[in-house]
């Protein structure tokens, strides 16, 4: 009677447990989230991303600019993986939508992982993975697991993204409204060490830039003329545009020496160096790669940890 009774303790005793346990798997990430339900999800995803790297060197910025479209939209939910329907129109066909192309990479990550542990992995933390896979060459981190996907994705909602031309009232604003400060700020924007931007997103520095100057005084004044050769008033070339910085597929510190010299793309990554305060973790991470590695990690970790959705999808392009 006894050893029955507590069997009986031992068991409701398991159930509250179990519950707490699974309310808190709901609630936070965890680095070892998938250890028991897909142990091998992540060094299948990383084979996955590694090659799609090795066919396509545009391949890691893509995706890391993907991860942060994904997170400052509803949080970070897949909501920028969905297919436009019927009757909505999805972010994916938003206006900024322009370097989103490797939609791809995801789905075939998906693929493989279903195969292995059918419904487990959401498709948001197959984009977080990702990202940070991306950034190979540069520093690695272990990536906190367990978000959920969302089922809503609007392209109007493409508008809350920060928008090149922001200055840094703006930047901080938008930043803080996902709990993001401005050492994130200015840590997250050393992602622009990858990648290439379209002569549409810096056009303002270099035509038209106000009622007293055509171009933006603080460009560095070769920089600006080569923006502007590539970049002409009436252009017609729809891919033409200029690198991040100098070294587009290294996950380097260039960014920010570049920024000191007034060689940055946007104008909110020049803004970055318009306060003191901004200016000073610029220095600090032209100065030392580690710290900016360091700080870049820290600050990634926290957007990707921004919560959103609700479910894991079957298709990243579809809702269940
Ligand atoms: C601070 C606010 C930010 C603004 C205003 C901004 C804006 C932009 C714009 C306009 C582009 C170029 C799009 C095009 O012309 O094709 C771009 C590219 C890029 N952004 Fe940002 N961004 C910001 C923050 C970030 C963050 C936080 C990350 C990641 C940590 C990031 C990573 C990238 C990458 C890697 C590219 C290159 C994409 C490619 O080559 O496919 N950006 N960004
Ligand atoms: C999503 O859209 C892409 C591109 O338009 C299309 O190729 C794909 O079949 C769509 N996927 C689903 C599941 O609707
Ligand atoms: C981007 O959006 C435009 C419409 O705004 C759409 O025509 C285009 O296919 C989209 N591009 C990608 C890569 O989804
Ligand atoms: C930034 O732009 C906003 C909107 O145009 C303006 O109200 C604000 O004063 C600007 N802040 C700085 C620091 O220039
Ligand atoms: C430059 O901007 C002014 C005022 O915003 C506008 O009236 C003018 O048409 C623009 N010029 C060009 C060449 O875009």
């Amino acid at each position: 009677m006894a050893a029955k009774n507590t069997n009986m303790f031992s068991l409701i005793f398991s159930f509250i447990i179990l519950g707490l346990a699974h309310l808190n798997l709901v609630n936070t990430l965890s680095p070892s989230y998938y250890d028991q339900t897909c142990p091998n999800a992540e060094s299948t995803i990383t084979s996955v991303v590694k090659k799609a790297m090795l066919n396509d060197p545009t391949v890691p910025a893509a995706l890391l600019r993907m991860h942060f479209h994904d997170c400052f939209i509803r949080g970070c939910d897949g909501s920028v993986l969905l297919n436009s329907t019927g009757k909505n129109k999805a972010e994916k066909d938003g206006p900024p939508n322009i370097s989103l192309h490797t939609f791809y990479v995801i789905d075939n990550a998906k693929k493989a992982v279903e195969a292995l542990c059918p419904k487990t992995v959401s498709c948001t933390d197959i984009l977080a993975l990702a990202a940070r896979d991306a950034v190979s060459g540069g520093p690695t981190w272990d990536v906190p697991k367990g978000r959920k996907d969302g089922r809503v994705s609007k392209a109007t909602e493409t508008r809350q993204l920060p928008a090149p031309t922001f200055n840094i009232s703006q930047l901080q604003q938008s930043f803080a409204q996902r709990g993001l400060s401005i050492d994130d700020l200015v840590a997250l924007s050393g992602g622009h060490t990858l990648g290439f931007a379209h002569c549409s997103s810096f056009q303002n520095r270099i035509h038209n830039f106000s009622s007293k100057q055509s171009v933006d005084p603080t460009l560095e004044s070769s920089f600006a003329a080569s923006l502007k050769s590539v970049c002409p008033a009436t252009n017609t070339a729809k891919n033409a545009g200029a690198n991040l910085d100098a070294t587009p597929t290294t996950f380097d510190n260039r960014y920010y020496k570049l920024l000191l010299q007034g060689k940055s793309i946007f104008s909110s990554d020049q803004s970055l160096v318009t306060s003191a305060k901004t200016k000073a973790l610029v220095s600090k991470f032209a100065s030392s790669q580690q710290e900016f590695q360091k700080a870049f990690v820290k600050s990634m970790i926290k957007m990707s940890s921004i919560s959103g959705g609700q479910e894991v999808r079957l298709d990243c392009r579809v809702v269940n």
